[in-house]
């Protein structure tokens, strides 16, 4: 089967393109080939990247058992492990996404509104006046609280002080194009001793295992410690033929679960503060709006603000946390945008692509939140979650996240970018992040008149 046209150079050149210029390399390649190429880089199958809204519908809505995501998911296995919802497929993903989806859900994602607001509130009071501070560590400190207390009911106590900075410093060892190169290099993959770049992998994940071991036999033994967070969903939960989960399929699932729930959302909201300190009229409309709420607003009035929410969707467009969606590879022979693809074909819908067509975004290299509020944009447009079965299970916290600690800190404290260096999207693992982690330095508060309090 003949695929799509692509790019002609060498395998290896495209995958360190892929590594060190995405987005770049994706702009090149939809400017020569169109919305639909094949990318090959060195050491996988060639994957058929799609940006047209019409093909990326007809792969969301397909049905599900037209594609394997887990197994094209391969390369985050060693990260993730066997028992990682990145990594199922079929029934077990469907059964799986279920158990885990209420909490992330409807009502349930508001009822965390205040503790975001609260995190948030208590990250910001370590900052000195004058002094700078990196916002994206910031933003780690705040999403990653929140995901060990939202999700696992794990708060200020020993072991979420334990876990911290070992989690923190395994999503680190991939935090450059150079270091992430251990993902997309199999061979690379060998325990070389504790020095060794994946030596240090293994063992930080040992580490991290060994707590959330402790923390599920603790459990276990305490039935009271059990509330409704997601371990303790997992650990009542049963398969068809009444098995509880396995340690090593909790295990998986939660660390999944951490590094998916917070480096991401640390990375949009490093991106948000760096636009709207970068642009003063972007700053000013989103504190004339902040303001017109009063003293003391509802945490779910704030959300429903609707500058606050174009920017967040502008930040999301722009730059997206993760360029591309999951590959899917077909399991049968499928029609995407008039062309017949065999199975075994992975089909790849491009998030940056899309949000980068000029059809959709006029202007797509200019941040403008106001395009949000002129058009509403379809799911098939609009891409920062991906879609279909695989949709991001945390989009509704992610935006719950982002727009109240915005409103938060941009209400209760004057910040500014601490210099004028420019700032590039730069690999991190499989997302891209601000290069520098964007430094900001806080110059006072507001008039307390103006800071929103939220109890
Ligand atoms: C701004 C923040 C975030 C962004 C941009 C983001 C983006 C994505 C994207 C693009 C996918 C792949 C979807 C597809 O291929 O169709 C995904 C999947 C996923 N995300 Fe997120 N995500 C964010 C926050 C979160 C949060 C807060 C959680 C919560 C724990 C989370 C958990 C997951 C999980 C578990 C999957 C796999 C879903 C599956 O395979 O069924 N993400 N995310």
């Amino acid at each position: 089967m003949k695929l799509p046209d692509g790019p002609k150079i060498p395998t290896l050149l495209q995958l360190i393109k892929w590594l060190g210029e995405p987005f770049e390399f994706l702009d090149d390649c939809a400017k020569r080939y169109g919305d639909i190429f094949t990318m090959r880089l060195f050491g996988f199958q060639p994957m058929v990247v799609i940006s047209n809204p019409q093909g990326i519908q007809e792969i969301f809505s397909a049905d599900p058992n037209s594609f394997d995501v887990g197994r094209a998911n391969e390369i985050l296995r060693p990260f993730f492990g066997d028992n990682s919802l990145l990594s199922l497929d079929g029934d077990r993903h469907k059964r799986e996404r279920k158990l885990l989806m209420p909490p992330f859900h409807g009502e349930k994602v508001k009822s965390y509104a205040n503790s975001i607001c609260q995190i948030a509130q208590k990250v910001a009071t370590q900052w000195q006046v004058n002094k700078p501070f990196i916002a994206r560590n910031a933003m780690q400190d705040i999403t990653l609280e929140i995901i060990l207390q939202v999700v696992f009911g794990l708060s200020e106590g020993d072991r979420y002080q334990q876990i911290k900075p070992p989690l923190a410093e395994w999503l680190d060892t991939t935090a450059s194009p150079l270091r992430a190169s251990v993902i997309f290099f199999k061979f690379l993959q060998k325990d070389l001793g504790a020095w060794s770049p994946w030596g240090q992998i293994v063992r930080l994940k040992q580490k991290i295992y060994d707590l959330l071991s402790a923390e599920i036999e603790d459990r276990r033994a305490n039935p009271q410690l059990r509330s409704n967070d997601i371990l303790s969903l997992m650990l009542s939960a049963t398969d068809e033929d009444g098995q509880p989960m396995t340690d090593n399929q909790l295990r998986d699932e939660m660390l999944t679960l951490l590094a998916a729930g917070h480096e991401t959302t640390a990375t949009a909201l490093a991106w948000a503060f760096y636009w709207i300190h970068k642009l003063p009229e972007v700053k000013e409309k989103l504190l004339q709006e902040i303001d017109s709420l009063g003293e003391n607003p509802d945490p779910i009035e704030i959300s429903r603000s609707p500058y606050l929410t174009a920017v967040c969707q502008e930040t999301l467009r722009i730059y997206p946390v993760l360029p591309i969606a999951f590959a899917r590879i077909t399991n049968s022979t499928i029609e995407v945008m008039g062309r017949q693809f065999e199975a075994e074909t992975t089909l790849v819908p491009s998030i940056y692509s899309t949000h980068h067509r000029e059809d959709l975004y006029p202007n797509p290299k200019q941040f403008l939140p106001e395009r949000f509020l002129e058009r509403k944009y379809s799911s098939y447009e609009f891409i920062p979650f991906g879609g279909g079965n695989r949709l991001c299970i945390g989009y509704a916290l992610a935006m719950l996240e982002m727009k109240l600690v915005l409103a938060n800190i941009l209400s209760s404290y004057q910040l500014e970018l601490a210099n004028d260096r420019p700032i590039k999207p730069k690999r991190r693992g499989g997302t891209l992040s601000p290069s520098n982690g964007v430094p900001l330095v806080m110059k006072g508060k507001r008039a307390a008149k103006k800071a929103l309090v939220i109890n």
